[in-house]
């Protein structure tokens, strides 16, 4: 068994974070100096991040910050998506949300604009939100077993009608240092949250700890290395697969501390920050598009299982098509276009569960029998080709 109630073991751990700075839970992290005149100190000395994934954000964004604590990444984060983007921090202890909603008005009068708001529920669980449930078990305590079964209802009721977090609703899920700290059982749960809550296209980009080696139960069982984002943490593998079974693709590594945050037993302890992207679902249509790997691996393996040698012309479906146009994709592959466009609403269905090359004739049509001309790359009187 390992630890059990980790929930309240966190929650007092990071208690006591909020109240003044607890020095073994800070990991030192370079932020743009610029972003931090605007925070106010207490919160800035309360900064438990291991990284920093405001740096990936871009203006405009919908941002959600799990685990935010005192706010800090949400701050900064508010003003790198600017007045057009908008900031949701979630957070379930209380004491981290007060000092967090102290901050707001401040940063927006500094600011100039209010574009941070707090949320109080959990990761693993972003449709409760905890401060209606409050609410309700105010105006009905719980004090049988049938008012147990009342308030279960009345939870089912508020996910489903008035979520702390809607389905589809966010660009981009940032976090930094949290999801090592959700008990394992909920930690499948967590991404499968982070999923429902991004839009189609959205991203995630993750800073936490993560260990070198699988972790002993002896020390799974320890509260401190626990609430001290040690015990909790994934392997370097198991954070990326964590995204993968989620149905994420995608994953790369932005940054990988190179020496270690912290050494327990001889495993190693160290920041990574890695980004993944929803929306590989969908239907796949046949409009005789073509992708050509450009190396400098001699193949390559998708997240949809299209394995690709390097310079080689593959058939691909619309839906692929598009998604190797943008990051992270774009950079490594050319894209051919049939000479004559198949409109989408004449697609046949395209098969994607093998991978199959395009012939050239594909790209051009049967029927093309053209010869022309070398193409003008000489000035006149050059003595070339
Ligand atoms: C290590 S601190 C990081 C805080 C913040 N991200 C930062 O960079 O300073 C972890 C935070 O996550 C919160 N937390 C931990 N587990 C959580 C969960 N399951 N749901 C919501 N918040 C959680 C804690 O209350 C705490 O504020």
């Amino acid at each position: 068994m390992a630890l059990a109630n980790v929930e309240k073991v966190v929650k007092d751990r990071y208690r006591e974070g909020a109240q003044g700075q607890v020095v073994d839970l800070c990991c030192p992290v370079d932020y743009d100096p610029r972003y931090l005149e605007v925070i106010p100190k207490e919160v800035l000395e309360r900064d438990y991040g291991c990284g920093n994934p405001s740096r990936y954000l871009n203006p405009g964004e919908t941002v959600l910050d799990l685990g935010s604590g005192t706010g800090k990444i949400c701050f900064i984060a508010a003003q790198v998506v600017g007045r057009q983007g908008r900031v949701i921090g979630i957070d379930m202890t209380s004491e981290m949300l007060a000092v967090a909603n102290r901050a707001a008005p401040i940063v927006a009068e500094r600011l100039g604009f209010a574009n941070v708001e707090f949320r109080r529920g959990r990761i693993q669980d972003l449709a409760l939100d905890w401060s209606l449930l409050e609410q309700e078990l105010t105006a009905h305590p719980v004090i049988d077993a049938e008012s147990l079964h009342a308030i279960e209802e009345t939870a089912r009721r508020l996910r489903s009608e008035q979520p702390l977090v809607a389905d589809d609703s966010i660009d981009v899920v940032i976090s930094n240092c949290v999801l090592n700290l959700v008990e394992n059982q909920k930690k499948a749960d967590l991404f499968g949250e982070i999923y429902r809550v991004l839009n189609n296209g959205g991203r995630a980009v993750i800073s936490d700890i993560v260990s070198d080696e699988e972790i002993p139960l002896a020390m799974q069982k320890d509260p401190r290395l626990w609430s001290g984002c040690i015990s909790g943490a994934f392997t370097e593998h198991g954070f990326i697969e964590a995204f993968e079974l989620a149905g994420f693709h995608g994953m790369r590594v932005l940054e990988r501390e190179r020496e270690p945050w912290r050494t327990v037993d001889g495993i190693e302890f160290r920041s990574l920050t890695v980004e993944a992207f929803k929306g590989k679902e969908g239907p796949c249509w046949e409009r005789n598009q073509a992708v050509v790997y450009k190396g400098p691996f001699k193949e390559v393996l998708d997240d949809d299982g299209h394995r690709m040698e390097r310079g080689q012309r593959y058939a691909v479906c619309d839906k692929t098509y598009r998604l190797y146009s943008e990051e992270p994709y774009s950079n490594h592959f050319e894209f051919l276009d049939p000479r004559t466009e198949v409109p989408l609403e004449a697609a046949e269905p395209f098969d994607c569960s093998r991978t199959v090359l395009r012939h050239p004739k594909e790209t051009k049509g049967e029927a093309y029998r053209e010869t022309t001309e070398p193409t003008a790359c000489c000035e006149p009187g050059d003595n070339c080709c």
